[in-house]
């Protein structure tokens, strides 16, 4: 069989205006206001989350990696995974680790990686395609909250989020996305899951708030999304890039909070919003996990956690588990 490669858009045509749209419609008009943490990632946002990752302060990515190096072919053994599904997989860097293992351990035949960027997708699986000629890729245009990448895939499977991202969703919303997890994985297929781990709140606030101003820069790249995509006239300048920890709910928070009173036209949805000085617009929640938490949630979706492993500092975890009774 020769190995293909594919592209399919399962995203409405107008999911972007209309995604930005009713978010931005629901999140301006909220209190507090807030904005959901997907609109960073436009050409330039993502360019900046790839600057953070290099960071000195930002640990996730190069301890993740760290871990993935360390356990990649565990990994493959334990799953003996024919497909590959990576959800949010970016620009697949650390794909590349995972798929090294499994091929090396056998079975793999198929990666689907599934991203809201289309040009990600197509930029990653152009190099994915010279190195490894003999994999199928079937890369899926999607949001991960309307399709995990599942459907019509041979199993067993394996399916891995990475990066921490689920910590962008909250407690409800996580909850609802593992149960779906857990209703498409069969007996056999298994999800591998990045989190980020509970850990001082200097180090946490340090990375959501770097001395480089990169994150900075990558919040108030929101605004500018809002300018181009809805015809607003946010300017940059007019807020002022936070990151607090909570330490109740154990979340990052990230927030733009305005320097003076203000308004800010938004032309596209016939709004003015106004801001007090000091009033902050939330831009993201980014939770972090305790092994108990992530055992909990995982068993509370149908999901049985059977291995755990973290850096030597326990600054982050990878996690592998399998459908409860599969
Ligand atoms: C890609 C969602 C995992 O929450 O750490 C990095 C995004 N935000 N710096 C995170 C992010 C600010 C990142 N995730």
């Amino acid at each position: 069989m020769t190995p293909t490669f594919t592209l399919e858009n399962r995203l409405p045509a107008d999911y972007f205006t209309e995604a930005l749209r009713s978010d931005a419609l629901h999140g301006l008009t909220a209190h507090p206001k807030s904005l959901p943490p997907t609109w960073f990632y436009d050409a330039h946002g993502s360019d900046l989350f790839e600057q953070i990752t290099a960071l000195p302060e930002y640990y996730p990515t190069r301890t993740e990696h760290g871990i993935l190096t360390a356990r990649a072919p565990e990994i493959a053994a334990a799953v003996h995974a024919r497909t590959l599904v990576e959800l949010g997989s970016g620009s697949s860097v650390k794909t590349r680790l995972l798929l090294d293992a499994m091929l090396a351990a056998g079975p793999l035949r198929e990666y689907v990686p599934v991203d809201v960027s289309e040009s990600a997708l197509r930029q990653a699986a152009k190099g994915l395609g010279q190195s490894y000629p003999d994999l199928g890729v079937h890369a899926l245009v999607a949001d991960f909250h309307q399709h995990l990448g599942l459907a019509g895939t041979r199993g067993p499977r394996l399916l891995a989020f990475l990066g921490g991202t689920i910590g962008n969703l909250l407690p409800e919303a996580r909850a609802a996305f593992l149960a779906r997890v857990a209703a498409e994985l069969e007996p056999g297929d298994a999800l591998l899951l990045g989190t980020d781990l509970v850990k001082d709140p200097a180090t946490l606030v340090a990375a959501y708030d770097d001395s480089a101003g990169v994150t900075a820069e990558f919040n108030k790249n929101v605004l500018s999304v809002l300018d181009h995509g809805l015809d607003a006239d946010f300017a940059p300048d007019d807020f002022r890039h936070v990151a607090v920890w909570d330490a109740e709910h154990e979340w990052i928070e990230m927030r733009l909070r305005a320097l003076h009173p203000l308004s800010v036209k938004v032309r596209e949805l016939d709004l003015v919003v106004f801001f007090e000085e000091g009033e902050d617009l939330h831009t993201e929640t980014s939770a972090k996990f305790r092994e108990q938490g992530v055992r909990d949630e995982l068993q509370r979706a149908g999901l049985t956690l059977r291995h755990w492993w973290t850096d030597p500092a326990e600054q982050y975890a990878l996690s592998l588990s399998f459908p409860a009774g599969g």
